[in-house]
């Protein structure tokens, strides 16, 4: 009995946000976030949306793919730095507007890398447990709800947006979909990517607000070098533990902070920029969201076939990075 991918799904937002209107708010131009990311648009969810809204949307997609009834799930992991509240997790939060009730139900945090690090999870509790059959990993985030819109350092970079993957049993394939897999973390680095206040070394007070500090901050320089070298090592690592070359690749599908790190990654792996999936300039950086959406838009659009390999990757706040070969 192998794994493998039942469903997969994806939300974003109808407003758009482009990087003309951002003109109007701080001191950039279409050009600067063009030329220095790729991004050209992001979505932006309502005021009354919060995370699980996107995720459950995102999450009924992959059900109605997988042609499953959501008490048909053992788990729910979502993956999220923009959590709905501190506690109940998100996961709980979003089983109850699924109707989820067999399944049980965490939050994952790995910021952009949370995806992978679910996917990770998911597969090993399938395949250490025959109890567990279904699980459904989302990727979601609002994260325009912690970017300081005033600061033009972060606010072009990042949108909203929901992935959602199920992985099942499967009884007429004997593997798993997930062939290797590399996760990995530095806490050396965790102030280049953090929001300082909100938790318990900083609970939120009007002060921490006055300051600002319940925004996301960013060592954008540093991110760049580490990013591209982590995913770079983990990608390595991935490909040599399944004995593959970047030939063998059908997609590279990265997670879509900037195309300049993407561009830069498949070029040090030698994989040609048009095996490379991004959509970067559509959504910006979702988050943990970002791989699910790419992964969405492959299946939706029949961009692979049965067989191939599509090796996903992602680094975030932590820093964690991770690696993914998949058998599509
Ligand atoms: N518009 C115009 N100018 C800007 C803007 C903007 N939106 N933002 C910054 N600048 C200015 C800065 O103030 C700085 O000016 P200064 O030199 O006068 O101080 C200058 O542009 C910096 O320019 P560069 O050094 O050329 O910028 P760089 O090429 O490093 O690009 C960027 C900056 C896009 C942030 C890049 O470093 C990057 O993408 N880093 C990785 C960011 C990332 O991926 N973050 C998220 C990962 S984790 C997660 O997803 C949660």
């Amino acid at each position: 009995m192998g794994i493998k991918i039942l469903g997969i799904g994806s939300y974003v937002p109808e407003k758009i946000l482009t990087n003309h209107d951002l003109e109007k708010m701080v001191e950039t131009s279409d050009d600067w976030i063009k030329s220095r990311t790729g991004i050209e648009q992001r979505r932006i969810a309502t005021a009354e949306q919060a995370t699980s809204d996107l995720a459950y949307e995102a999450a009924v997609k992959a059900l109605k793919a997988a042609d499953l009834h959501a008490e048909e799930l053992d788990a729910v992991i979502v993956a999220s730095i923009t959590v709905d509240q501190v506690f109940p997790s998100t996961a709980c939060i979003l089983q109850q507007k699924l109707g989820a009730r067999h399944a049980f139900c965490f939050d994952l945090e790995a910021a952009c890398s949370g995806l992978l690090y679910s996917l990770e999870v998911a597969n090993s509790l399938l395949l250490g447990n025959p109890k567990y059959k279904k699980i459904l990993v989302i990727g979601a985030e609002k994260l325009s709800s912690i970017v300081d819109w005033e600061d033009r350092n972060t606010c072009v970079l990042f949108g909203d947006g929901a992935g959602a993957v199920i992985l099942g049993k499967c009884e007429d394939t004997p593997e798993s979909c997930i062939i290797a897999s590399d996760l990995g973390a530095d806490g050396k680095y965790t102030d280049v990517l953090q929001i300082i206040a909100g938790g318990s070394r900083c609970p939120a007070s009007a002060e921490t607000v006055a300051k600002g500090q319940h925004y996301l901050t960013m060592s954008g320089g540093d991110v760049f070098k580490l990013a591209v070298n982590a995913m770079v090592r983990s990608c390595k690592k991935v490909m040599k533990e399944a004995n593959i070359t970047a030939e063998d690749i059908r997609w590279l599908v990265p997670h879509q902070a900037n195309y300049r790190i993407l561009r830069a990654v498949a070029s040090r792996l030698k994989i040609p920029e048009d095996e490379v999936y991004m959509n970067v300039s559509r959504f910006g950086n979702t988050s943990a969201a970002s791989i699910g959406l790419c992964l969405d838009e492959i299946a939706l659009g029949n961009k692979a076939e049965k067989g191939d390999y599509i090796l996903l990757t992602a680094f975030g706040g932590g820093l964690t990075w991770a690696a993914i070969l998949l058998k599509w």
